[in-house]
């Protein structure tokens, strides 16, 4: 699939304010990609696909995670999860998609341990994207220039307290990816 069939596809599925942050997430792993050496074409086509599914019918993507065995555990956390694992098997079935283009989309909310330079990319343009605003976005712009995984650090414990402060349940492997990345000394 080729970035301009997968944009078309995305700007057809997405509403205009998804499609604006889809975009938002493109330029961003695009210089992600050029500053940590990463494949720029795999990050720019991710980037593009990554909120798929996002607004697919809930039961829908429910039905996806038993019919495709994706992780049953996705079920019993906020539905706000399903999007990422569903939209990349959904595209991966459909369309002729690199493995490292599909895992990428498929991190992009939970983020998973040992996740590739890609996968990093994507996880944190998503939380950065020029459109995105609330407290501390820019510490974590700057942390993006400095070190990718750090940024990963950074994204993950900002998502952390997030949803701490809404006492709210986090998903396990969003809590073995933080440890997973946060190295011991
Ligand atoms: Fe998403
Ligand atoms: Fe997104």
């Amino acid at each position: 699939m080729t970035y301009e069939q997968a944009r078309t596809l995305i700007e057809q599925t997405l509403p205009e304010k998804r499609f604006i942050h889809t975009l938002g997430v493109v330029e961003t792993a695009e210089h992600l990609a050029k500053t940590y050496g990463v494949n720029v074409e795999q990050a720019r086509l991710a980037a593009m696909l990554h909120d798929y599914a996002k607004y697919m019918d809930r039961d829908e993507m429910r039905q996806v995670v038993r019919a495709e065995q994706l992780d049953l555990a996705l079920l019993e956390f906020d539905d706000e999860l399903l999007h990422a694992p569903v939209g990349a098997v959904l595209l991966d079935r459909a369309y002729d998609l690199d493995a490292a283009v599909v895992s990428a989309i498929k991190n992009h909310t939970t983020g998973s341990p040992g996740m590739s330079r890609l996968d990093q990319v994507i996880f944190v343009s998503d939380a950065i994207e020029p459109n995105r605003r609330y407290p501390g976005v820019e510490a974590l712009r700057d942390v993006a220039e400095q070190s990718l995984e750090l940024a990963v650090v950074a994204t993950l414990r900002q998502s952390i307290q997030h949803l701490l402060n809404k006492s709210v349940r986090i998903f396990p492997l969003t809590i073995a990816t933080y440890n997973d990345f946060v190295k011991t000394p």
